[in-house]
């Protein structure tokens, strides 16, 4: 895959402190900043949208996702590759890791060009290797052989219910806690749901996170929204209108959850940035934002 033309900064209020990004990132992204908290990480999410708010076409494999949204359009495969290369665990829910069975979750496979960039950046940034990945499932159907657990230098986590547990063990003879090879398996509630505040304290229990990125799907981030816990949303929209009728399980970006006109939930737009035809747009959630 070429390497994309340099996003163009519309506009940029985003908080925090710039990151040492190497000079080809910052010629090819511009500059990118993230605010600190004391005592717990900054959680963003990551998401590709048609105009028309589906970010997934339904069915499984890698056109039921982001890939079938944006074309593998380049700006947002790099953008992808960025905020995974950032981050300290990559979080995704089990229906997002069962859509593209053979994905794994590291900054090179999102956009191989810049694979060297993205790990030097790790390394300036005294990040580990690669970012965490963290699958969240409460019925433990999550097929352990998949290769995204078996990434050198990635570590992986499955947080999930003791019956989704019992699932998995089931499936590996293995004692408790870590396993010498693939994830590690960690009761985070007694489910159907399990609580993101519980799954950032699995993700906190291996070390310190300073950001968490949340790559979906639908469910897991209207959990995140429900429980106030995402800081921040990157939304590219594509300039595709992907239509419903209905029939076909269609996704929008937020499944399983209604806010508004109770409960309206707004966000703060941060920043504008366009990549070809395609717009990346940064809102805050949370605290920070205001409340319209
Ligand atoms: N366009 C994009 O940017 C984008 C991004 C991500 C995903 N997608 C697409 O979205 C589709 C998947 O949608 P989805 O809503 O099924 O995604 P999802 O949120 O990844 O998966 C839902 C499943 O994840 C588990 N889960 C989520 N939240 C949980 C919680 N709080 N507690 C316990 N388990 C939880 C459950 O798994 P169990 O059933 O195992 O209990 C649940 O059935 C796929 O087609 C994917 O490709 C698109």
């Amino acid at each position: 895959m070429p390497l994309p033309s340099p996003l163009v900064d519309l506009f940029d209020l985003s908080p925090g402190s710039p990151l040492p990004l190497p000079r080809e990132l910052s010629r090819l992204c511009g500059e990118i900043r993230f605010p600190r908290h004391a005592g717990r990480p900054h959680v963003i999410a990551n998401f590709a949208s048609t105009v028309d708010g589906v970010v997934s076409l339904g069915g499984d494999g890698p056109r039921s996702g982001g890939s079938a949204i944006t074309a593998l359009d380049p700006h947002d495969r790099m953008m992808m590759g960025l905020l995974r290369a950032v981050s300290d665990s990559v979080v995704v829910g089990a229906g997002t890791f069962r859509a593209v069975p053979r994905h794994v979750w590291t900054p090179e496979v999102a956009f191989s060009p810049l694979g060297a960039a993205y790990a030097s950046l790790r390394n300036r940034m005294g990040l580990a290797p690669q970012p965490r990945l963290v699958v969240v499932s409460a019925s433990g159907k999550v097929d352990l052989r998949q290769p995204a657990f078996h990434v050198p230098d990635q570590p992986s986590l499955i947080v999930t219910t003791p019956r989704g547990k019992a699932r998995l063990l089931v499936r590996r003879p293995l004692a408790e806690g870590a396993l010498p090879e693939g994830p590690e398996v960690w009761v985070g509630g007694e489910g159907p749901r399990i609580r993101p505040r519980s799954v950032l304290r699995g993700i906190a229990r291996n070390g310190r996170a300073r950001l968490v990125l949340v790559e979906g799907g639908p469910s897991l981030l209207a959990d995140f929204l429900q429980d106030g816990l995402l800081d921040e949303l990157f939304l590219t929209v594509a300039p595709q209108v992907a239509g419903r009728d209905g029939a076909s399980r269609r996704r929008g970006l937020v499944e399983g959850q209604t806010f508004g006109p109770e409960r309206p939930l707004w966000g703060k737009l941060r920043a504008v940035r366009k990549g070809g035809d395609l717009l990346f747009l940064r809102y805050g959630f949370g605290p920070g934002a205001r409340a319209a």
